[in-house]
């Protein structure tokens, strides 16, 4: 997924297509480019790398020109060098993509045929070469880009300039967002609301299949048969001003510290603390009368949405049918009449999701989405849209996002539970109070930061590393050997903990540490016997509990970690913070890049 930005302004737009880029750097950062058009000819800066590399490169050599278009990149077809950076030029014609053209081998194919010469190995250029031959065949460029993108199959937005005209710019969307902005004597076009919110909030969003022609008196929007069709202003939510680190080295570091403040405030939407009740959040579908839930989301929205199948059956007795997004999307499940979904999205643009999204969609189930992102495409396209109020996140690894998630899910399986009359009064009441201890025991487990930061200092030296928990706790292990793998890249596997005979444990010996997630519930003594399993056969055992479980664990480890003591319900949120920050402090020792780690992205807005 990448980031696409187009502006048709009053004066040199260089400056300005950085300072989006830098907005949607979030979606992409293998390399980076600008294209602009000045006196009647396109040209272009583009670098390898991060978008600095880029900002150097202007900086030394500035573009003039008061049209261009932008472009951050996570690389699908071809390498991410300067060669395979957008723009891509063809003749007169300049093209960002953000996407993937399915069938470009064949397009290539074809224009190969015909002499066409390819500079890159993107399927991006094929769009240049496209809109280029059209003109060539006489087409004005409106009609060669309309022509060009009746070609196209697969997920792509784009931006196409025009070197003969430095007051059009073409637009286009087919499954990744793209926006339209409005402002004074100038126009733009955005992956989406928070690259545009340095210059207006006044947004239209193309619908899927829409393409639109920016000129700087406004923009004309026409559908796939290239019928002129009106779509709405909005006045966008997104943030206008630039998320800082603050006084942290990185925005993780920043986003795991908020936690206890942005999970306070999302508790408190769907949660009246005093009245001990659940508020009465309008839903899209009465919990009282479904007879399944599905939820799909992917990565570590999908870990939170198995911790809301536990929570969901145990307290409303509500069946729940989860699948990470990427497989629900092809499974073809069958749904139930009486049934509902709910999709988790911190950013609201996950491919997969928002196309299990439309799987349900398509068969009638009423939507409710839990977003970060509020005027996302997954919130747009939802029927509810149960907000986590956690703030821009910026890093990569989703940390706040996902105790927020918790917390709404927890939210809504209470509701469902009181609707459904599974809990009485006097234990929502319970639910609720520990729920409102949330932010406390987040503030409590933190203060164990310098204790971790020592354990991952060692943790450093392994290849491998597996995570065990049970039942809530399962989800948590997952959580946390994704963190761990995704951003310091040593590899991690989460498991059930009653799992382990079951294979894994062929792999423990001295060189595989085992972290066990593992308050003292009623299930405790489970944790216990799997600890003695490991330690039996060498393992190296980290274990995560509370003051009773690190009593009763009757086994040597190589450090256990005391958390507060928390209630059943709540535990995985609290649990969640000493996985996020074990998984942090290893990749800060280890050197990686911890808010982009390589070869991810904030946003994954292609399949
Ligand atoms: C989280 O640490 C990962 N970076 C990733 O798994 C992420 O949770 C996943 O891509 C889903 O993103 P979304 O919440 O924006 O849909």
């Amino acid at each position: 997924m990448c980031g696409i930005v187009g502006i048709v302004g009053r004066s040199d737009v260089a400056p300005q297509i950085v300072d989006a880029l830098k907005r949607l750097e979030y979606r992409g950062y293998d390399s980076a480019g600008v294209a602009t058009i000045s006196g009647g000819r396109l040209a272009r800066r583009r670098a390898e790398g991060k978008l600095g590399n880029l900002e150097r490169k202007l900086a030394e050599e500035p573009l003039p020109g008061r049209i261009g278009i932008g472009h951050t990149r996570w690389a699908t077809h071809g390498v991410p060098n300067e060669t395979n950076a957008h723009p891509h030029f063809s003749g007169e014609v300049a093209v960002v993509h953000n996407g993937i053209i399915e069938n470009f081998a064949e397009l290539r194919a074809e224009l190969a045929a015909e002499g066409q010469e390819f500079e890159s190995q993107t399927d991006t250029e094929i769009v240049a070469h496209l809109v280029s031959r059209g003109m060539r065949q006489g087409l004005g460029p409106v009609e060669a880009a309309h022509e060009a993108l009746k070609r196209l199959r697969g997920a792509f937005a784009l931006a196409i300039i025009f070197a003969g005209d430095d007051d059009l710019l073409v637009g286009a969307r087919s499954g990744p967002p793209l926006a339209v902005g409005y402002g004074e004597g100038e126009m733009y076009l955005g992956s989406d609301a928070i690259a545009l919110s340095p210059f207006t909030s006044n947004i239209t969003y193309l619908e899927d299949g829409d393409w639109t022609v920016v000129r700087r008196s406004g923009a004309t929007f026409h559908n796939a048969e290239g019928h002129e069709v009106s779509r709405k202003r909005t006045r966008s939510s997104a943030v206008s001003f630039f998320v800082d680190k603050g006084n942290h080295r990185h925005f993780m570091e920043k986003e795991i510290w908020e936690q206890p403040d942005v999970v306070s405030h999302t508790l408190s939407h769907y949660l009246d603390f005093a009245e001990g009740k659940v508020r009465n959040v309008r839903t899209p579908f009465d919990f009282a009368s479904l007879d399944r839930l599905t939820i799909s989301a992917c990565g570590t929205a999908y870990l939170a949405g198995l911790v809301g199948k536990y929570w969901f059956e145990r307290l409303a007795k509500l069946p729940v049918d989860i699948d990470v997004a990427s497989e629900f999307r092809y499974r073809e499940a069958p749904l139930s009449k009486n049934g509902a979904a709910i999709f988790i999205s911190q950013s609201g643009e996950t491919a997969d999701t928002l196309a299990s999204l439309r799987y349900c969609r398509a068969a009638g189930s009423p939507i409710g989405a839990i977003v970060n992102v509020g005027d996302s495409t997954i919130a747009r396209e939802a029927d509810m849209v149960f907000p986590t109020l956690a703030g821009p996140e910026i890093g990569v690894a989703s940390t706040k996002a996902f105790t927020c998630q918790l917390a709404v899910m927890a939210s809504l399986a209470l509701m469902a539970a009181r609707a459904r009359g599974t809990v009485d009064t006097e234990a929502e009441r319970e639910f609720v109070r520990q729920l409102a201890e949330t932010p406390r025991l987040m503030s409590e487990a933190l203060k164990l930061e310098g204790p971790i930061e020592k354990l991952s200092h060692r943790l450093s030296k392994y290849r491998h590393v597996l995570y065990l928990g049970r039942d809530t706790s399962f989800p948590l292990a997952l959580e946390g050997a994704l963190k761990l793998k995704e951003i310091s890249y040593i590899h991690a596997e989460g498991y059930a903990s009653g799992e382990l005979k079951h294979g894994p444990i062929a792999l423990i010996d001295e060189t595989m540490p085992v972290i066990v997630i593992a308050p003292h519930d009623r299930i405790f003594e489970k944790s216990v016997s799997n600890m003695q399993e490991v330690a039996a056969r060498g393992g190296k055992i980290v274990l995560i509990t509370d003051r009773k479980g690190a009593e009763a664990a009757t086994v040597e480890t190589m450090d256990t970690l005391v958390m507060p003591d928390a209630g059943d319900l709540v535990a995985p949120i609290i649990y969640a913070v000493p996985v996020q920050l074990l998984a942090y402090h290893t990749a800060v020792f280890m050197g990686t890049d911890v808010d982009q780690p390589r070869n991810l992205a904030k946003s994954v807005t292609v399949e």
